[in-house]
C-alpha cells in the first residue's frame, strides 16, 4: 500500500517518536477550534527544514495528502485533515532563532507559541503587535498561515503587515527563501504576502522573519456602557472622526457581556446592551492622557451611553481586556453548538450590520451573540444553537447565509480574520465572483499541481454540495 511505503520511507530518516500512528494519540491532531474533526492516518513532527523537505518529497512521490497544523486554535477548520493523510505538526520547530534589536526583526520557527515570543520581546521593551485571543496556544506558523487578526489591528495592522521574510517548502519538496530583514522589497511578485494567509494550501512555512516594534510606554483603557447596540456602533464610527487613532476599539453585546462576566466572575455591567472597549497607547504620557480625555468625553456625550469608565491602572485595564479575550471560550462553555460569521464591513457600515443582525427573525431556542473588532468593521456574529435538533440546525445555517449575503451587499468580506478553511468555503462564491476564484485555483495549481497540500479547503469540491 502506498501509505505503508510512505511510512517506511520517512522512517528511514525520522526517529520513531516523530511519527504517530496510533489512534489515541492521533485524535489529538484531528480537530481545531471549530466543531469539525477528521482523523489523519499519521502525524509527523519534523525537527528542521531539511526533514520537512524530505517528508514533502515522499508525500509527493506516494500521493499522500498533507495538512500542516499550528496550535489548532483556528476558527475555520483550516487545520483539520479532512481527507486523512498526514498531519505535519511543529512542536519540535519552536525556537526563537533571533531577536535582532539593531534591525528590529525577530526570526522564528513556525512552532513558536505566540505568547512565548511576546514574553521574550516584552523583557527587552519590544513588542510584536499581532497577538490573537488564542495567544497562549496559537503558533506563529499558524498565525502567518491564517494571516491572524487581533484587537490592536485597527492601529497596527494584521499579521501580514509584519511578515518580511519566509522560508517555505513547496509540495514538491523544494525549499524557497523569500525576503528577509529589509523593510522595502519590490523584487518580483509579493509571494510573501501570498503565502501569508494561504491557509496552508500553497507551501509549508519553516521559518519566518517578523518586523518588531518598541513597546509603547503608556496605555489607557476606556469602557463605555450603552443601552443600545446600534448606538454603540455609531459611537465607534464617531471615534474615528476625531482623528485620534486608538490601538483597539472593541464591541461586546449583552450576551457576550453577561456570558463572559459569569465565566470569569468579573464585575462588568450586566444591564448594558453594549460595551465598547477603547485603548489608546503611545510613548508620551501627556499625549495619551489628552487623547483619553477627548475620547472619554466623546463616549460620555454619545447617545445611548449611560456609563463611562477610565481604567485606574494597567491591572484594571488588563481585566477588561481579559474579558474581551475570553468571550469565545465563555460562549463555548455554555455547552451549545455555535456557528460564527467572522464578517468584515467598511467601518461606516457597522451600525447597519449591527441593526441587520439585531433584526434577524429567529426562534427562541437560538441566540445570537455579537462581539469583536468593531474598529476594523470586523464582527464575530455567533449563532448559538443545538446541532442535534434539525430545526435549529437548519435555522442556524439559514441565519448564517442571511448574514453572509447582507455582508456582501454592504461591500464586505465573509471573513475578516479567521479564514475560509472549511467553514466559509461553500459561501465564498457569494463574494468572489467572475474569474477571481478560478484565478486563485490556478495559483494553487502552480504551487501544488498534485493537490496534496491541505486538500478540501478554500475551494468547493466538484459536487458543490454544502458541508455542515
Ligand atoms: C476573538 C477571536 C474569536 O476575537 O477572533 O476573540
Ligand atoms: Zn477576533
Amino acid at each position: 500500500m502506498a501509505f505503508d511505503d510512505f511510512l517506511r520511507e520517512i522512517g528511514n530518516f525520522l526517529k520513531e517518536d516523530q511519527i504517530i500512528t496510533d489512534k489515541d494519540n492521533l485524535s489529538h491532531f484531528s480537530y481545531d477550534a471549530t466543531e469539525r474533526h477528521s482523523l489523519p492516518q499519521a502525524a509527523v513532527l519534523p525537527e528542521n527544514t531539511e526533514q520537512v523537505s524530505r517528508i514533502m518529497r515522499c508525500c509527493s512521490m506516494h500521493n499522500v495528502a498533507v495538512t500542516p497544523q499550528g496550535g489548532r486554535t483556528g476558527l475555520s477548520g483550516g487545520a483539520v485533515p479532512v481527507t486523512g493523510g498526514v498531519v505535519l505538526a511543529f512542536p519540535r520547530m519552536n525556537r526563537i532563532l533571533e531577536i535582532d534589536e539593531a534591525n528590529m526583526f525577530a526570526v522564528v520557527e513556525p512552532g513558536v507559541i505566540s505568547n512565548d515570543l511576546q514574553k521574550a520581546l516584552n523583557e527587552r521593551g519590544l513588542f510584536f503587535p499581532p497577538d490573537p485571543s488564542s495567544t497562549v496556544d496559537s503558533t506563529l506558523g499558524g498565525n502567518v498561515a491564517e494571516n491572524a487578526g487581533y484587537t490592536r489591528a485597527v492601529k497596527y495592522g494584521v499579521t501580514r503587515d509584519y511578515v518580511r521574510g519566509i522560508e517555505a517548502v513547496l509540495p514538491s519538496g523544494e525549499t524557497i527563501t523569500l525576503g528577509g530583514k529589509t523593510l522595502k522589497n519590490v523584487a518580483g511578485y509579493d509571494l510573501i504576502s501570498l503565502i501569508t494567509g494561504s491557509e496552508g494550501t500553497l507551501a509549508v512555512i519553516t521559518k519566518i522573519t517578523l518586523r518588531i516594534l518598541t513597546r509603547p510606554r503608556v496605555r489607557r483603557t476606556i469602557v463605555a456602557y450603552l443601552d443600545d447596540l446600534v448606538s454603540a456602533a455609531d459611537l465607534i464610527v464617531a471615534v474615528f472622526r476625531t482623528g485620534i487613532m486608538p490601538c483597539a476599539v472593541e464591541l461586546m453585546d449583552t450576551i457576550a457581556i453577561n456570558t463572559v462576566a459569569g465565566y470569569l466572575n468579573i464585575p462588568l455591567d450586566r444591564t448594558a446592551a453594549a460595551m465598547v472597549l477603547i485603548e489608546i497607547d503611545g510613548h508620551s504620557e501627556d499625549a495619551v492622557d489628552n487623547e483619553a480625555r477627548e475620547l472619554h468625553a466623546l463616549c460620555r456625550n454619545a447617545p445611548g451611553t449611560f456609563d463611562v469608565h477610565l481604567a485606574a491602572d494597567d491591572a484594571e485595564a488588563d481585566r477588561f481586556w481579559l474579558s474581551r479575550r475570553e468571550v469565545l471560550p465563555s460562549l463555548k462553555a455554555l455547552g451549545k453548538d455555535h456557528l460564527e460569521a467572522d464578517v468584515a464591513v467598511p467601518r461606516y457600515k457597522l451600525p447597519f450590520l449591527v441593526r441587520f443582525v439585531r433584526n434577524l427573525k429567529h426562534g427562541d431556542a437560538l441566540r445570537i451573540a455579537t462581539y469583536g473588532h468593531a474598529g476594523d468593521g470586523n464582527l464575530h456574529v455567533t449563532i448559538l444553537y443545538r446541532r442535534r435538533n434539525f430545526a435549529e440546525l437548519d435555522e442556524a445555517y439559514r441565519l448564517l447565509e442571511q448574514i453572509y449575503r447582507e455582508t456582501v451587499a454592504m461591500g464586505g468580506s465573509l471573513t475578516g480574520e479567521h479564514g475560509v478553511g472549511l467553514t466559509v468555503m461553500d459561501y465564498l462564491p457569494l463574494q468572489l465572483g467572475g474569474e477571481v476564484l478560478p484565478l486563485m485555483k490556478r495559483v494553487k495549481d502552480a504551487f501544488d499541481p498534485k493537490g496534496l497540500l491541505n486538500p478540501g479547503k478554500v475551494f468547493k469540491g466538484p459536487d458543490g454540495s454544502k458541508k455542515r
